[in-house]
C-alpha cells in the first residue's frame, strides 16, 4: 500500500510523491497525505514510546506523523527542534497561563529549519543538485544551510534587495548559496522562483512545496509534547506566506483525528496592518483573497501582499474556530520591547504573535479563563536594527537608551546616582 501521496486540497486528484509537483492540474495547492494507519498502527503506543527517545532529534522522534515515507538515511539535519517553551504567565496574570514556544532557537535562528529538514531532505532522497527559494530572509537563510550541509547540492536564493535585516542577507551568503538581490518585493521573487523552476530543473523549496509544511508540522506536535498533549485553548501565530499556519493547523488536526488529542485549540492569525490580506478576507467572511502590495513594516519578514498558502490557511482557520487580527507598528514594537525585557530576544515578526494576543485578549475574545501559546518564529538576533532604532528614539518613552561618559569614575558615578 502507498504510503504518501499529493492531493489537490480543491479537486481531490492524487499524484505519486515521487513526482516534482508543486501544484495540481487545476491550478491549486497541493497537501501530502500520509496513511497514518500504516506508519502509527496504535498512536497511543506511539505517544508512550515517545518519552524514551527525547536524546532523538525532533524530527526523526516525530517522523511516523511528519513524513514517514522519507527514508531515514537521506534526512539532512542540524539538530532542529527542541526549542523552549517559556512560561511567562505570572508576567500576563490576565490569562490563565501563556506560553512562548520560541522557534528563533533553531540551528538558523527561525523555524524555517523545521521544514527544511523535510524539504531537503526529500531533495536529497529526490537526488536534486539545485533547490531554491523566495525570501523574506528566514526561509533562504534555513535552505542555504541544509543545502550546505547536503551532499551535492547548490543553493540559489532571490531576495527583494534592500528588504531583509544585514543578519538574515549574511547567513546565505556564508552558507554558500547564490544570493540574488531583486529591485522587487517578495511576492515579486515568489513569481520569479515559479517561472524558473517551471522552466529549468531547479527544485522550488517554498512552501508552496508542499514537502515544507510537513516539517513545520512539528512545531505544533513538539508543543504538546512538552504539555503533555494537554491541549491549550488557543495557538497564535504571526502569518505572512501563511504556510506556517497551515502546517500548524495539519499537525493538530491529523494528532485530533487520530485521538492522540481530545479537544481541538483555536487558531489566531496575526498580520501588520500595512500587509494584512488574510485579516481583511477575514473581515469579510473570508471573501476571496485580494491580493495588495504590502507596505513596509518593521515585521519585514511578513511584509507579503498576495500568500501562496492563502487557501491552505483558510481552511486551517475555519475547522479551528479561528479567528484572524492585526496590528499596528507601534504595538508590535512596544511588545517586542517588553518580552526581550524578560530576557526572551524575539524578532518583530513574532512581536505580531505576541501583540495580537494581547489584543485579542483586551478585545474580549481570548478569555481571562483562557491558556495561551504564541509561537515565535525567529530570533531577535536577526533584526537587531529594529532594536538599536527603537531603543535609540529619544522621543520613545519606552526607550532604554544608551550613555556615553568620559573615562572619569566622578562621572560615571554621577551617571550611575552612587
Ligand atoms: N515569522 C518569520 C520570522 C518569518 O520569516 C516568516 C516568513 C513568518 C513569520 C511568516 O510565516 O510565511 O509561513 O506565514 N518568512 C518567509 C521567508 C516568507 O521567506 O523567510 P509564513
Amino acid at each position: 500500500m502507498v504510503l504518501s501521496i499529493f492531493k489537490c486540497i480543491s479537486c481531490d486528484k492524487e499524484y505519486d510523491i515521487q513526482e516534482i509537483r508543486y501544484c495540481c492540474e487545476c491550478g491549486d495547492l497541493l497537501e501530502v497525505i500520509h496513511d497514518l494507519s500504516q506508519s502509527l498502527p496504535s498512536p497511543n503506543d506511539w505517544k508512550k514510546s515517545l518519552d524514551n527517545q527525547m536524546a532523538v532529534i525532533a524530527f526523526r522522534r516525530y517522523q511516523a506523523l511528519l513524513f514517514p515515507s522519507l527514508p531515514g538515511n537521506k534526512i539532512i539535519t542540524l539538530n532542529e527542534g527542541d526549542t523552549p517553551l517559556y512560561d511567562v504567565s505570572h508576567h500576563f496574570p490576565h490569562f490563565s497561563s501563556i506560553k512562548l514556544k520560541h522557534e528563533g532557537m533553531n540551528p538558523t535562528l527561525s523555524f524555517k529549519d523545521r521544514g527544511m529538514v523535510s524539504g531537503i531532505s526529500w531533495a536529497n532522497y529526490l537526488g536534486c543538485e539545485n533547490v531554491i527559494c523566495a525570501s523574506t530572509g528566514d526561509t533562504s537563510a534555513a535552505m542555504a544551510a541544509y543545502a550546505g550541509s547536503a551532499p551535492n547540492m547548490k543553493g540559489i536564493v532571490l531576495l527583494p534587495k534592500g528588504k531583509i535585516s544585514p543578519e538574515q542577507l549574511a547567513q546565505p551568503i556564508s552558507f554558500g548559496a547564490v544570493t540574488v538581490g531583486i529591485e522587487t518585493d517578495f511576492d515579486g521573487c515568489m513569481k520569479l522562483v515559479q517561472q524558473l523552476t517551471e522552466k529549468h530543473n531547479i527544485y522550488l523549496l517554498n512552501s508552496m512545496n508542499s514537502v515544507r509544511i510537513e516539517g513545520q508540522k512539528a512545531i505544533g506536535i513538539e508543543t504538546l509534547h512538552q504539555l503533555n498533549w494537554q491541549v491549550p485553548d488557543w495557538f497564535v501565530i504571526p502569518v505572512g506566506n501563511a504556510g506556517n499556519i497551515s502546517a500548524l493547523g495539519k499537525g493538530l488536526r491529523e494528532l485530533f483525528e487520530l485521538g492522540i488529542i481530545d479537544k481541538l485549540p483555536r487558531l489566531a492569525g496575526i498580520q501588520t496592518e500595512g500587509a494584512s490580506p488574510l485579516y481583511e478576507s477575514y473581515q469579510n467572511c473570508y471573501s476571496e483573497l485580494v491580493p495588495k502590495k504590502a507596505k513596509p513594516t518593521k515585521a519585514s519578514a511578513i511584509q507579503i501582499g498576495d500568500p501562496v498558502s492563502y487557501k491552505k490557511a483558510v481552511r486551517e482557520l475555519k475547522y479551528f474556530n479561528g479567528v484572524v487580527e492585526a496590528v499596528t507598528e507601534t504595538e508590535l514594537m512596544d511588545w517586542k520591547a517588553q518580552i526581550d525585557k524578560l530576557g526572551i530576544s524575539i524578532c518583530p515578526n513574532s512581536a505580531v504573535a505576541v501583540a495580537g494576543a494581547m489584543k485579542l485578549n483586551e478585545n474580549g475574545i481570548i478569555k481571562e479563563t483562557e491558556d495561551v501559546v504564541v509561537i515565535l518564529t525567529a530570533h531577535g538576533s536577526k533584526f537587531s536594527n529594529a532594536s538599536v532604532e527603537y531603543h535609540g528614539d529619544e522621543s520613545n518613552p519606552s526607550a532604554n537608551h544608551t550613555h556615553t561618559v568620559s573615562p572619569n569614575l566622578e562621572e560615571l558615578e554621577s551617571l550611575l546616582n552612587l
